[in-house]
């Protein structure tokens, strides 16, 4: 890194726990690759705290921070104005303070996970029939992702069912796309599948040995797309019946690669460093 100064940028990220994050030496790689006089520093900040030290980094000309939990929704009322994705999904990952002195808020989780579909060669979901796994804050983002990129039809598949179908409503009601909400049973998830592109799963079942879904092979056609947001482990249950039945996969480490990039983009206006971010990530994961 280059020696800090009186003219280093300082960017950052916000958690409380925040040791384990691997953004600063994604960031910071990234950083030193652009040839930037910047820095990207883990900032502990508790949730009495968020507020002031909002206020904090904006009168100290820091340039941009990116949020993890417990602050993604509460960061939502100390915003000016924040990006359509932020607000479908309630939740801002990614703070920009212009020079004007508004702070802007966006949620980069949302276009990482696109960007991240891309780069591997997933068909664009225009026009297309897609199923959701969960109904949670990550599937906000994925939702909001998929129904903006012209989703003709989003299916949300979730354990509670009653979940699947409000978050399907809302999607239908703000973003106008056709939505509709089942469970997560078999019978359910096969006729949700039934000329489905793409198959994403943002539950946290598969993260561990002892929860995969437990999902029936006629599932998996061998042309839908399987995409897991899990990155740890690379691939989960879920991804490894799918590729045993011949599907394309594609795991998160990509759409976490992709919305550190976008939000270096946003702070910088500079193009990401991609690969450099995913070999740096790659190595503080091992
Ligand atoms: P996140 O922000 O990661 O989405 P969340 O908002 O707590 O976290 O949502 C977790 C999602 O994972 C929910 O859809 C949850 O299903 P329920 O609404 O039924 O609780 C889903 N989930 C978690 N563990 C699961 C499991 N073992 N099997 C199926 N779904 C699971």
């Amino acid at each position: 890194m280059s020696a800090i100064n009186g003219n280093t940028t300082v960017v950052g990220v916000i958690g409380d726990p925040i040791s384990h994050t691997r953004s600063p030496a994604m960031h910071n790689a990234a950083i030193r690759s652009l040839g930037l006089n910047w820095v990207y520093v883990p900032f502990h900040v508790t949730p009495e705290n968020l507020p002031s030290a909002v206020a904090g980094f904006r009168a100290s000309g820091v340039r941009g921070i990116n949020a993890t939990i417990p602050h993604k929704e509460a960061l939502i009322p100390l915003v000016d104005k924040m990006s359509p994705e932020a607000e479908f999904v309630g939740a801002i990952n990614t703070l920009v303070f212009e020079e004007d002195g508004r702070i802007y808020g966006d949620n980069t989780d949302a276009r990482g996970f696109l960007r991240a579909m891309e780069e591997v060669g997933f068909p664009s979901p225009k026009g297309s029939k897609v199923v959701v796994m969960g109904a949670g804050g990550a599937s906000r983002a994925v939702v909001a992702a998929l129904a903006r990129a012209g989703a003709s039809e989003i299916v949300v598949a979730n354990r509670t069912a009653s979940k699947a179908h409000r978050l399907a409503d809302e999607l239908s009601d703000r973003m106008g796309v056709t939505a509709c909400g089942c469970g997560l049973d078999s019978a359910g998830l096969l006729k949700a599948a039934e000329g489905s592109a793409l198959l994403v799963n943002t539950t946290s079942a598969g993260m561990h040995t002892h929860d995969a879904l437990s999902l029936p092979d006629e599932l998996f056609a061998p042309t839908m797309r399987v995409y897991d947001i899990i990155y740890a482990p690379p691939e989960t249950p879920l991804l490894r019946q799918a590729a045993n039945r011949g599907c394309q996969t594609l795991n998160g480490l990509g759409m976490l690669v992709h919305q550190g990039a976008i939000a270096l983009e946003l702070w910088s206006g500079k193009t990401a460093p991609v690969e450099v971010m995913r070999d740096a990530l790659i190595e503080s994961l091992a």
